[in-house]
């Protein structure tokens, strides 16, 4: 089986540099597959590990945009990857307008964007129903852009945790699966991978589908060992 993408969303985590630098030593460098993580951007330059990636950017490289980071600094940092589109940022006021600039700032820099889809789903939606808010989504956050260039994260918001993947239910692995599959027929993105409450017991699950190619994990990401795992399998 070919390598799978991991990529770890720290969020808003930890406090401290000390501690970051802390659990981005504890995680393997030899991993099975390979790992991105994603610390708070003020600590990106900060941490040494092989693959880095932001947690979101602006559109604009640069001028009068008080409190933005944008991909042309991430690039200047060796950034290789920037999540855009999470949900978390579209919680706060991102438009599916203001993702694609984002997605194509990413790309002018050759960044690779981890495009976040799936926003406004929630636990009792069919297949169709959310479907069609992926596509609503993606026709326009790949608004005149290579798909192929893409990661396409699909990220059931309802199954996101608040923290702890333990506590939340992750969506069916053949759910997630049947979404990769439209994602790249319809969309041709480059990879899918799937995140929202991934833990050490359904990693494997999503892993083993012929269509995810990764997983974005949040919770679990902190927490050195089970990650450890996860990035193993
Ligand atoms: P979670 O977060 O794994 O804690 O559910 C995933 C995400 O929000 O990307």
């Amino acid at each position: 089986m070919s390598k799978k993408l991991i990529i770890a969303n720290w969020k808003l985590n930890p406090t401290t540099l000390k501690d970051a630098q802390k659990l981005a030593g504890s995680i393997s460098l030899k991993a099975k597959n390979k790992v991105v993580l994603c610390p708070p951007t003020i600590y990106l330059s900060q941490i040494d590990y092989p693959n880095l990636g932001a947690q979101d950017c602006f559109w604009a490289d640069k001028g009068s945009h008080t409190g933005q980071t944008s991909p042309a600094q991430l690039k200047d940092l060796g950034i290789k990857y920037c999540i855009v589109g999470h949900s978390e940022k579209r919680e706060v006021g991102d438009t599916d307008e203001m993702v694609n600039a984002k997605v194509r700032a990413c790309l002018a820099q050759k960044i690779i964007p981890v495009l976040c889809v799936g926003f406004g789903t929630t636990v009792e939606q069919d297949d169709l129903e959310v479907t069609d808010v992926l596509r609503a989504q993606l026709n326009i956050n790949l608004k005149g852009v290579d798909p192929s260039k893409v990661v396409v994260a699909y990220e059931p918001v309802w199954a996101i945790s608040k923290g702890n993947p333990y506590q939340t239910r992750a969506a069916d692995a053949d759910h997630a699966e049947k979404m990769a599959i439209f994602i790249k027929t319809k969309f041709k993105a480059g990879k899918v991978i799937y995140g929202a409450s991934v833990n050490v017991n359904n990693a494997k699950g999503f892993l083993s589908q012929p269509n995810i190619d990764g997983l974005l994990t949040g919770g679990v990401s902190l927490m050195a060992k089970d990650f450890n795992t996860i990035i193993n399998l």
